[in-house]
């Protein structure tokens, strides 16, 4: 396959295309009663589970997967991705997350130079700067310790760093080092989120860290300017700069805003947004509320999936394996969306999470060449722990038409056995279903045959897909595991599929219309000028607005 060409002109793809048949008629119930197959389904590595046997997938399947990985040159795209290639070739940059987590002696060239070391300066410049706020020896403005901290941040500069925070909360080494400590995400533009990030908090005890790649982001720096305003109008405008510290890649606009720059903690163009949560982005408030040695933890998880991913041949690798499946139930077997549902509450931001990491990466209609893509690329990701989702949406999964594969995330140690109970339970009632013949013998009424059988299409009652990921336990490490495996599987769906997972054209698309629809507000409301320039709709819609608003 030539570089521009498509990945659904080559015959490993065409060939997938013709065994979809063969699968279709195949019932999960036959594929889970062999064995041999089924044991051929079960990867681990590093104390992770990966249980993919009730894929609707034979080996030959995954043969066929091999065969396509290698007319994708897969290995070689990773190999680019590790070597600090500029993959991202729209906006010509490397992609090099792995180098945040990268051990301190190991080496990562991005343009010839290694990045290792900038990159532990700046956590050096952390743990430094987050043990003497803990210790009270860097205190605020009217000398007391700063024990809250507001993280301000929207998108990977907020979905991230929640999701891991929402984890530790719950783990006893991290929430023993964070008693008597708070930490607040202020993500949403809608003042209402400002109100519930401030109620009850003192400026004179309050840190706000602005978090922003571009330091350019509406929502960010509107909020970001409300919060200045809240710790000027309390302490002083010199408070400012015992209450406020940043994180972004852009220095200078940093200090523009009267943020000192030795406050400021540095990351670099070859981290995108949405795979940042390792660089200050996440380590900075993580470390505040946690102290940077569990932070390290999780850094070290990260760190040991990167290698494996690196590392490990395709038919063990797991964030391979999930990518290449993920592929296959995307573009194969017609499965649009993913459920996310891990049986943890402490979990339960890692949906939000993947949302932004996969929908942002993979929702892309062209190839990275810019050629229409004629097949979809990307899928739906949603979820919510279970047993909560059991209750809500699993009817869907278990009737509809579109089967959506599932990913279900349990603890394999785990003292909550009635959790547990359902995490084993579900993945089979999906595969299983029911027949008519067993629920007739039963005694089930037979008006309630066809209810029950979980049939959409006449011919099959369960054959729904899944598959279980079980980490030994739920603490920092393994939450830099599950990270990357996903961040990773990410990656692997959009070399597969061709695709640039790394820009974001649509999300800017709506950001510069944003821009135009907040200067013609700005220009009616000041101005009184008349609302131009927008469609009928907008337009009518935009002046009820500003007459409903208007003072
Ligand atoms: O949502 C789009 C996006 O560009 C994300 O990729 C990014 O994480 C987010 O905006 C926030 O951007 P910034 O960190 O520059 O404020």
């Amino acid at each position: 396959m030539t570089s521009s060409a498509l990945i659904c002109e080559t015959e490993p793809w065409k060939d997938l295309k013709v065994h979809v048949d063969d699968i279709k008629k195949t019932h999960l119930r036959e594929l889970m009663s062999d064995t041999k197959r089924c044991q051929s389904m079960m990867v681990e590595f590093d104390g992770i589970l990966l249980d993919y046997s009730r894929q609707c997938a034979t080996l030959d399947t995954l043969n066929k997967l091999k065969n396509l990985a290698e007319a994708a040159h897969l290995k070689e795209k990773i190999n680019r991705m590790f070597n600090g290639e500029r993959i991202n070739s729209t906006e010509n940059r490397s992609v090099l997350h792995v180098a945040l987590r990268a051990p301190r002696d190991s080496v990562i060239n991005s343009d010839g130079k290694n990045v290792v070391p900038d990159v532990w300066q700046v956590l050096d410049k952390i743990k430094d700067f987050s043990e003497r706020v803990r210790s009270g020896a860097w205190v605020g403005a009217t000398g007391k310790v700063l024990k809250d901290v507001i993280a301000i941040g929207i998108g990977g500069s907020f979905l991230g760093p929640l999701f891991v925070h929402t984890a530790l909360q719950t783990d006893t080494e991290a929430a023993e080092f964070a008693k008597g400590r708070q930490l607040r995400f202020l993500a949403n533009v809608d003042p209402i989120d400002v109100a519930r990030n401030i109620t009850g908090l003192n400026p004179e005890t309050t840190l706000v860290v602005v978090v922003s790649k571009t330091f350019t982001t509406a929502e960010t720096m509107l909020n970001a300017r409300t919060l200045r305003e809240w710790i000027s109008a309390a302490l002083g405008p010199q408070a400012v700069a015992k209450h406020m510290v940043a994180v972004s890649t852009n220095l200078t606009l940093v200090e523009k805003f009267g943020i000192d720059p030795n406050n400021a903690f540095a990351f670099w163009d070859w981290v995108g947004g949405r795979y940042s949560v390792c660089s200050a982005v996440g380590v900075l408030p993580l470390s505040l509320q946690y102290g940077f040695a569990v932070v390290e933890k999780f850094l070290k998880g990260a760190s040991s999936i990167d290698q494996h991913f690196h590392s490990a041949p395709f038919e063990k690798n797991l964030p391979v394996l999930l990518g290449l499946l993920s592929v296959w139930n995307v573009s194969f077997l017609g499965y649009p969306a993913r459920a996310i549902l891990p049986y943890s509450q402490a979990l339960e931001k890692l949906a939000p999470h993947i949302q932004q990491v996969s929908m942002e990466s993979n929702g892309k209609g062209v190839s990275i060449d810019g050629v229409p893509l004629p097949y979809e690329a990307g899928e739906i990701d949603f979820g919510e722990p279970g047993t909560n989702g059991q209750h809500s949406f699993y009817q869907l999964i278990h009737q509809q038409f579109n089967i959506q594969p599932l990913a279900f995330t349990g603890e394999l140690v785990s003292n909550h056995d009635e959790l547990m109970s359902n995490f084993f339970a579900q993945p089979d009632a999906l595969a299983y279903g029911k027949t008519p013949e067993q629920l007739l013998k039963e005694n089930v009424p037979e008006h309630l045959i066809t209810h029950k059988t979980m049939s959409c299409s006449a011919d099959f009652s369960g054959n729904r897909p899944s598959l279980s990921i079980l980490l030994p336990s739920l603490n920092a490490y393994s939450v830099g595991q599950l990270l990357a495996i996903y961040e990773h599987r990410v990656a692997v769906e959009g070399f597969v599929w061709g695709i640039n997972s790394f820009d974001q054209w649509g999300v800017e698309l709506g950001k510069s219309l944003a821009t135009q629809v907040r200067k013609q507000l700005h220009a009616s409301r000041k101005k009184g000028e008349a609302v131009e320039g927008f469609n009928f709709s907008t337009t009518s819609v935009l002046k009820r607005y500003l007459e409903a608003s208007a003072d």
